[in-house]
C-alpha cells in the first residue's frame, strides 16, 4: 500500500505516530514560516505541513503545489497548536509534519475544483464528471446509495430470497415506454429490445418455483425525461409466490421500517398507510400525493350548479368539476402579480382555461374581481366550504376531472415549496392502492392498462372486466414517499384465460397475443403459482434518503434531459463497416 492511513481518519490518538497519507492537493497556502496543504481524499481531508526545517526539496516541491495534483506525503502526526484547532473538520485537531513529500501525478488546471463553494453549470460537471465525483456530495451520495443496496440485499437474504440475474438482450417487455432496441448481427433485419423491466422474466422464475425472487435490474426506457427519470436506471425487483396484495405490502413495510432505522433513525410504525387510487385522486389530485402538509382539494361543484357565474356553472352543468384549495394565511404572500403567475402556471403547465381566486380579508369577508357574480349567502357557503378564515387564499379551477387534478396537484406542489409548508428532512412513506385496471387512450380510442396487461383485477371485479372495464380496479399498490412514486406493483393474474381476456381488453387479438406472449401464456398453462411482486425505484430511493431533488445527483454517471452521456459523448456515430455487418442504413435525421 502506498499510504497507510486514509485522509480522513487521523485523532488526537495518533499523535507521535509516522504514517503516510496519499491524496489530492485540495488547497495550499504559504504562510511565509511553512506551507500547509489540505491533502484529500474520499474519507476527508487531513492539513499537512511542510516546515522550514523539511529538506529543500520538499519545501521546493510544496511551493510546485497546485490543486487535484496527487501526492504522497510521509510525517508525524501532531496536535494542532492551541486556537488552530478545527472542530468543523473531524482530522481537526492534528495535522501531519512532512518527513517526505513525493509527487505522484500533476494536474492540468481543472475546469472547476471539487472543493469550491459555488456548483459549476451542470453541463460541465457532467462533462469532467470524474471532477465532479471528487466532490464530497457527490461521494456521500454514492456511499449512501451502496450502502442502500446492500441493506436490501441483506433484507431479502433473511427473508429466503433468492437473487437471479435476468437477460438485457431480450424480447420487449410493455411497461408502456418506447424500447431501446439492440439490432442482430446473426439475424439480420431483426431487434433485440433491452427491457424496460425483467416482468416477463420474474413472473416465469414463480412458475419455475423459485418462490422468493429478488435482482438489483438495470431497467432501459426511451421516454421523456424529468428530475426524477432516467432512460436507463436501476430497480430493486422483487417477486414472491403464493401471496396476495395484503402480504407483499407486509414485506415491503419491513423493508422500510430497516431502512428508515438504519439510516434515518426513525422507528416507522406498520402497517404503512393506505389510501385508495379514488380517495388520492379526490383529496390531492395525484396518484403519488405529498402527504407531508395537508392542503386538500374542496369540490363545489355542487355549490357551482346553482350560481349564476358562467364559468362555475357552465363547467359543473357540463360534466366537469369546480374544485379549489385553500393556502392558509397566504392572501398577503400573493399580490395580483403573484396570482397572475398562478394563472399563467396552471394554464400553460397544466391546461385550464383560468384560475379563481378570493382573498378572505379581516372582517371575513371574500374579495376578488369575481366576488360580484355571486350572492353573499353563495359566498358565505364558499367560505364555509374552504374552513376559510381571515388571510386565507383561495384558489379554484373549473374543467373537466383530469385537469382539474394536474392543475390543483401543480398548484398544491408549488405553493407547499413556495409557503414552506413541509420539512425538507422529514420523509413520509404511504401507499396508493386499488387503481385502476385501465386507462382509456381518448386519442386512439382504446384501454391501455395502468400498471402493466399481466396485473390481476380484485376478485370482485373479476366481472367488471366483461361488464364495464372503466370501475375494475386491480390488485396494485405503490409505494409514495414525499410526493414520489417510489415504487410500484402488482398481483398477477396467473392462468391463461383471464390473461387472454385482458389482452383482448388491451386490443391484442388472440393470434397477436399468441405472437407477442406465447411464452407467458403457455407457461400459465402448465402450473402457475399464484405470484405477485414490486420494483422500487432505486435511483429515487437514493434520491430521497439523500434529500436531493434530481436523480442524476444520485448516478455515477447519469445521462442529461436529451438522453446523453456528455462525458463519452454517447450516444454516436458508428463506422460504416459496423453497420453493413448489421445490414443497416441510416436515414438522414430529420429535425
Ligand atoms: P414501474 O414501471 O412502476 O413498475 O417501475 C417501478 C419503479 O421504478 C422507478 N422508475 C424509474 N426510475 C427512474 N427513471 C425512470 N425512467 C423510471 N421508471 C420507473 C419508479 C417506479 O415506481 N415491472 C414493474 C414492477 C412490478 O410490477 O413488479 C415496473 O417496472 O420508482
Ligand atoms: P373570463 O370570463 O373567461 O375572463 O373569466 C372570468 C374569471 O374566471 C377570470 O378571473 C378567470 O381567470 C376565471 N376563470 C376562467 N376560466 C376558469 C376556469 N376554468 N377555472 C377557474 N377560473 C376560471
Amino acid at each position: 500500500m502506498l499510504r497507510t492511513h486514509t485522509c480522513g481518519e487521523l485523532r488526537q490518538s495518533h499523535v507521535g505516530e509516522t504514517v503516510t497519507l496519499c491524496g489530492w492537493v485540495d488547497r495550499t497556502r504559504d504562510h511565509g514560516q511553512g506551507m500547509f496543504l489540505d491533502v484529500r481524499d474520499r474519507y476527508g481531508l487531513t492539513q499537512v505541513v511542510v516546515s522550514p526545517d523539511s529538506s529543500p526539496a520538499d519545501i521546493a516541491l510544496s511551493k510546485q503545489l497546485r490543486g487535484e495534483f496527487v501526492i504522497q506525503v510521509r510525517g508525524t502526526v501532531h496536535q494542532r497548536p492551541d486556537g488552530q484547532h478545527n472542530p468543523k473538520l473531524a482530522t481537526g485537531d492534528i495535522e501531519v509534519h512532512v518527513t517526505e513529500l513525493t509527487l505522484l501525478n500533476r494536474a492540468s488546471t481543472p475546469p472547476f475544483l471539487p472543493s469550491q463553494k459555488e456548483l459549476p453549470g451542470e453541463d460541465l460537471r457532467l462533462k469532467y464528471r470524474y471532477l465532479d465525483l471528487r466532490r464530497q456530495r457527490m461521494q456521500q451520495t454514492l456511499v449512501l446509495r451502496s450502502a442502500l443496496i446492500k441493506a436490501m440485499r441483506d433484507y431479502f437474504e433473511t427473508h429466503q430470497f433468492i437473487d437471479v440475474e435476468t437477460p438485457i438482450l431480450g424480447r420487449s417487455t410493455p411497461e408502456g415506454a418506447r424500447d431501446y432496441l439492440v439490432p442482430s448481427r446473426v439475424h439480420q433485419g431483426t431487434f433485440y429490445a433491452l427491457p424496460q423491466s425483467p416482468q416477463l422474466y420474474k413472473q416465469l422464475m414463480m412458475v419455475a418455483g423459485y418462490d422468493r425472487y429478488v435482482q438489483v435490474a438495470r431497467c432501459f426506457r426511451d421516454e421523456d425525461l424529468r428530475a426524477d427519470r432516467q432512460p436507463e436506471f436501476t430497480q430493486l425487483d422483487v417477486e414472491m409466490s403464493f401471496v396476495d396484495t395484503e402480504d407483499m405490502l407486509t414485506m415491503i413495510d419491513g423493508l422500510m421500517v430497516k431502512l428508515m432505522k438504519e439510516f434515518k433513525g426513525v422507528e416507522l410504525t406498520t402497517p404503512l398507510p393506505r389510501m385508495t387510487y379514488d380517495e388520492a385522486m379526490r383529496r390531492f389530485g395525484h396518484d403519488a400525493p405529498d402527504l407531508r402538509y395537508g392542503m386538500e382539494l374542496v369540490d363545489l361543484t355542487d355549490l357551482a350548479k346553482e350560481t349564476e357565474f358562467r364559468v362555475f356553472r357552465g363547467t359543473a352543468d357540463s360534466g366537469g368539476f369546480v374544485r379549489g384549495l385553500c393556502a392558509v394565511g397566504a392572501a398577503e404572500r400573493y399580490s395580483r402579480k403573484g396570482i397572475d403567475e398562478l394563472t399563467e402556471f396552471v394554464k400553460n403547465d397544466h391546461g385550464t382555461k383560468g384560475l379563481a381566486w378570493f382573498k378572505v380579508d379581516a372582517d371575513g369577508s371574500l374579495n376578488s374581481p369575481i366576488a360580484k357574480n355571486f350572492q353573499p349567502t353563495e359566498l358565505a357557503r364558499i367560505t364555509e366550504r374552504f374552513e376559510a378564515k381571515p388571510g386565507d387564499l383561495l384558489l379554484i379551477v373549473a374543467d373537466e376531472w383530469n385537469t382539474s387534478c394536474r392543475a390543483l396537484n401543480g398548484l398544491r406542489r408549488r405553493l407547499a415549496a413556495e409557503l414552506k409548508l413541509y420539512d425538507p428532512d422529514q420523509m413520509h412513506l404511504s401507499w396508493i392502492v386499488e387503481f385502476p385496471m385501465f386507462d382509456w387512450d381518448a386519442e386512439d380510442q382504446r384501454w391501455v392498462a395502468m400498471h402493466h396487461p399481466f396485473t390481476a383485477p380484485r376478485d370482485q371485479d373479476l366481472a367488471l372486466l366483461a361488464e364495464n372495464p372503466s370501475a375494475c380496479r386491480a390488485k396494485a399498490y405503490d409505494l409514495v414517499i414525499n410526493g414520489c412514486e417510489a415504487g410500484g406493483g402488482t398481483i398477477r393474474i396467473h392462468d391463461s384465460a383471464t390473461q387472454q381476456q385482458v389482452f383482448g381488453l388491451l386490443g391484442l387479438d388472440q393470434e397477436e397475443a399468441n405472437r407477442r406472449f406465447g411464452f407467458l401464456l403457455d407457461a400459465l398453462r402448465f402450473g402457475a403459482p399464484p405470484h405477485g411482486g414490486i420494483a422500487l425505484g432505486i435511483d429515487r430511493l437514493v434520491m430521497l434518503f439523500a434529500g436531493l431533488d434530481n436523480i442524476r445527483d444520485c448516478i455515477a454517471f447519469p445521462k442529461t434531459q436529451r438522453a446523453m452521456d456528455l462525458m463519452t459523448e454517447a450516444p454516436n456515430t458508428v463506422d460504416a463497416r459496423q453497420l453493413a455487418d448489421l445490414a443497416i442504413a441510416t436515414l438522414k435525421p430529420r429535425g
